[in-house]
């Protein structure tokens, strides 16, 4: 017995030495896969590279106007979030006269700021009517990118970093566009039926596989190499959505590894796709409305979370006629 172990052993030798050389081998290859691909992400970051389909996220962006403590000081359960353009003071103050002056349902604080990019060059009126308007309402967040149809990506980006770092105190956030009629009332009372506080959660108007459109004179044309797939995550539509305050943080972290692309909303879905959160459908999708009914209907609006408008004489007008009478219907 022990001389047939004696004899084996060369070959005993031979057989490690052979599957250490292969291991090496495997751990320089995995290595050199690993440089290549991080270098891969780095170019993506250079803006020389951004591409025409590509936004410029991450940057260092920063606020030139700010509001770091409105959080700590009115403590919301909700946060709502309007981005706008600079120059749309119409569609700001029809908000803050209409659905915007609800602070309080059902005994949960609810706080609206908007948020702006900038003006190219040095548009120093419009600044500062815009300093002027902040000093009066004290509810505009204003940052250094240039503000562009082309940027949204990055303004809901920078939302999702100020919302981590300036509003850990708030439940639930709301992104919600400028011309959308919102129901505050039925959205508190669909965020306070879910009973327990939710984790990993959004919603709106989810869609579930929409296609890549490939037609060039389209909108939202998106060229194969850019998006190699033909379908988008699971997604909400950008008109309003809702989320959990455990989701910010998640979604600018997992965003450095994914070269945001200029449509909003199908960017966000390719951030969640990648943190493995699936967009929840809401208890009652009928209440999210992209394309309104040719007839206004108190009835139905009154019923309503979220309904896209015309402008935003219509918007006061809905909302006024809604709460004209405590019986809608
Ligand atoms: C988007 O914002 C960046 C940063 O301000 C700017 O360099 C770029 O030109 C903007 N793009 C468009 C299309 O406005
Ligand atoms: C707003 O939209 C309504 C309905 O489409 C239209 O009749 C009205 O003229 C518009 N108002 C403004 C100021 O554009």
């Amino acid at each position: 017995m022990g001389h047939a172990i004696f004899l084996l052993y060369p070959q005993m030798i031979y057989k490690t030495w052979l599957l250490v050389s292969l291991l090496i081998l495997g751990n320089v290859l995995l290595l050199c896969f690993t440089i290549v691909t991080l270098e891969k992400r780095k170019l993506w970051r250079l803006p020389k590279k951004l591409g025409y389909y590509h936004v410029a996220y991450p940057q260092k962006y920063t606020f030139i106007i700010d509001q770091p403590e409105k959080c700590a000081e009115h403590k919301p359960f909700m946060v709502v979030i309007v981005p706008v353009a600079p120059g749309n003071f119409e569609a700001r103050d029809a908000i803050r006269k209409t659905w915007g002056s609800e602070e309080l349902v059902r005994d949960k604080a609810v706080l609206v700021l908007f948020l702006l990019g900038s003006r190219s060059g040095t548009d120093e009126t419009l600044q500062n009517q815009l300093q002027k308007e902040n000093q009066r309402y004290q509810d505009l967040l204003q940052s250094n990118f240039r503000d562009s149809y082309r940027n949204l990506t990055i303004k809901t980006m920078v939302m999702m970093e100020w919302l981590s770092t300036k509003c850990p105190q708030a439940s639930y956030a709301v992104k919600v566009d400028a011309d959308v009629l919102l129901n505050i009332k039925n959205l508190i009372n669909m965020l306070v039926n879910l009973k327990t506080l939710q984790r990993n959660y959004i919603t709106g108007l989810i869609l579930s596989s929409n296609s890549v459109l490939r037609d060039p004179s389209s909108k939202f044309y998106l060229p194969h190499d850019v998006y190699p797939r033909s379908r988008y995550p699971p997604y909400p539509v950008g008109m309003c959505y809702i989320f959990s305050m455990d989701l910010p943080e998640k979604i600018v972290r997992v965003s450095l590894h994914i070269r945001p692309i200029f449509i909003e909303d199908a960017y966000l879905g390719m951030c969640l796709k990648r943190l493995g959160i699936i967009p929840k459908k809401p208890p009652n999708m009928h209440q999210f409305v992209v394309r309104p009914p040719p007839q206004y209907n108190r009835c139905l609006y009154s019923r309503l979370i979220a309904i896209l408008t015309y402008n935003s004489t219509q918007l006061t007008s809905y909302w006024t006629d809604i709460h004209s009478s405590s019986t809608p219907c």
